[in-house]
């Protein structure tokens, strides 16, 4: 696809080499975002952040890879501070605002606005998250921070073998990340879910169109024994018409340390999208894997930023210059990254 200009609203944009090219770019934001180089490639841009839902890492880190491009942030954050709440219309939102910024990042709770906004925005606009539909920039990241974990394995994306869990019904990161997985080859596939929760079978389907092995079960141990991930998900309680029914599933499948040392392979990886869900009823990622070395979580939201840093210098048509706007960074960086 040409990236210059572009709406990253869904995966299904993408071919392997858009995606390929998205990683390469990605590695090159390394010495920026660990902090061994500053580039100002962006100085004098916008970025409009609009967060009609909650979000820590996908709003921040958005910001901070903008930032870490010598680009700006104007945020505004949830529906009810914002003219949506006078009854204004996504359309004369996307109008007005599209003429403040050079580019947006969105989230809203319904599926299909952000693509509705995008209509009628004059700047690129980047999905950070529309309802339960998609969220591609996490998808990106999620495989990204895959190929990583299982490159020193002599293991890749091609034949993956992954385990889904929790809530595939209404979690947009699984949506996005199984439709990416359709471009990749002989992937095994394991949706762990509850019968209610399961995934939309369209993506079911197009996973076997694909070429992809799926199985479906409501079964934790047996479904984490042979595989190289664990991508665990959280209860997608606000997409529930209430608390009592998110209730029914919080906390269904719950993955600590012993259940991993009793029923994974060594080396499995862990991964979630965050937040996961910390209060005891739910626990989907005990507190207890934080020492274990496969617990690759933080990695993931590391990732997010190189990954959005990318998107922007593709999208805003920056990538060969983001290196001759650069110069070492002044402070003291050592052991964070
Ligand atoms: C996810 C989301 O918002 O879809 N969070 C994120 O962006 N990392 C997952 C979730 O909220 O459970």
């Amino acid at each position: 696809m040409q990236f210059a200009g572009s709406h990253i609203l869904s995966v299904s944009q993408f071919e392997r080499p858009d995606v390929q090219r998205i990683f390469a770019v990605a590695d090159r934001m390394q010495p920026y975002a660990h902090r061994q180089r500053v580039t100002k490639v962006l100085d004098g841009a916008i970025l409009g952040s609009m967060f009609f839902e909650p979000s820590t890492r996908t709003r921040v880190s958005f910001g901070s890879a903008f930032n870490l491009l010598g680009g700006e942030v104007r945020e505004t954050t949830g529906i009810e501070n914002s003219a949506i709440a006078k009854g204004e219309s996504l359309y004369d939102t996307a109008r007005v605002l599209s003429g403040y910024s050079d580019v947006i990042a969105m989230r809203h709770p319904a599926a299909g606005s952000v693509a509705e906004f995008a209509a009628a925005s004059r700047v690129p606009v980047i999905n950070g998250g529309d309802g339960a539909n998609e969220h591609p920039s996490q998808a990106l990241l999620d495989l990204y921070t895959i190929k990583s974990e299982l490159a020193g394995r002599g293991r890749g994306i091609d034949r993956l073998r992954i385990a889904m869990v929790g809530d595939l019904r209404h979690g947009r990161t699984v949506h996005s990340l199984c439709k990416l997985m359709c471009l990749f080859d002989d992937i095994q596939v394991v949706l762990v879910s509850p019968q209610e929760l399961r995934m939309p079978g369209e993506i079911v389907e197009q996973l076997r169109q694909s070429g992809h092995k799926v199985l479906e079960s409501d079964v934790l141990e047996a479904s984490i024994a042979h595989v190289d991930i664990v991508y665990s998900t959280r209860i997608q309680e606000e997409r529930f018409s209430s608390q009592q029914e998110a209730d029914l599933y919080r906390g269904r499948f719950r993955l600590n340390q012993s259940i991993y040392t009793e029923h994974c392979e060594p080396n499995t990886v862990i991964m979630h999208p965050l937040p996961r869900d910390s209060r005891d009823t739910a626990r989907e990622l005990d507190d207890d894997l934080n020492d274990n070395p496969n617990l690759a979580i933080f990695r993931q939201t590391d990732n997010g930023v190189l990954v959005r840093m990318a998107l922007f210098a593709l999208v805003l048509d920056v990538v060969d210059l983001v290196d001759s706007c650069a110069r070492d960074v002044n402070w003291y960086t050592a052991g964070r990254f």
